[in-house]
């Protein structure tokens, strides 16, 4: 007898409680980063635990409350008020990486687990790191552009 055939990876992985506990300590290194926390608009960050975690669970195979109550994920749209930089990004993807490595996971599952979401945080970057304009930048700007006639 065997079910591992039609075990979901939500079910493979232990479920809810592991779901819990790897977007908590996902959070804890949020909270715990000025930078990255910066973009996050409420002072409290529950609710944005509470739907990161549905949207994994149900992506996963697990319940499907994240579209009950937050309707169609649509990503992009949902990050576009948020300065998704590659920077951002790639602190949002070393915070996971720690809470993954945290999280009970075997390494097949934690590999399986990282390739989608450093898939999807890549096509998530809405805009670049490009350094404010200072003077200094201004006029090395100027000194490379071609001559005018
Ligand atoms: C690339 C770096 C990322 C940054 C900087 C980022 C940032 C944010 C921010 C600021 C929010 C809003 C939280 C709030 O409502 O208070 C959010 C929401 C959310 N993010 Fe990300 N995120 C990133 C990547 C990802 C990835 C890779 C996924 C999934 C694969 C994801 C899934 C979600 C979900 C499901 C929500 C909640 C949407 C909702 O129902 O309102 N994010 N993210």
């Amino acid at each position: 007898m065997t079910t591992s055939q039609t075990q979901s990876f939500y079910d493979a992985v232990g479920g809810h409680e592991t779901f819990v506990r790897l977007v908590h300590t996902f959070y804890v290194g949020v909270a715990a980063d000025p930078e990255l926390r910066a973009l996050y608009p409420d002072e409290d960050l529950g609710p944005a635990e509470v739907h990161l975690r549905m949207f994994f669970e149900q992506y996963w195979g697990g319940p499907t409350a994240y579209s009950e109550f937050r309707g169609h994920p649509r990503l992009g749209m949902r990050h576009a008020p948020f300065a998704v930089s590659p920077r951002a990004r790639d602190l949002w993807l070393t915070h996971m990486h720690t809470a993954l490595q945290e999280s009970g996971m075997t390494d097949d599952q934690v590999a399986q687990f990282w390739a989608y979401v450093s898939r999807a945080a890549h096509f998530l970057v809405n805009t670049t790191d490009e350094p404010e304009a200072t003077p200094e930048l201004i006029a090395i700007e100027e000194t490379e552009r071609p001559p005018s006639r």
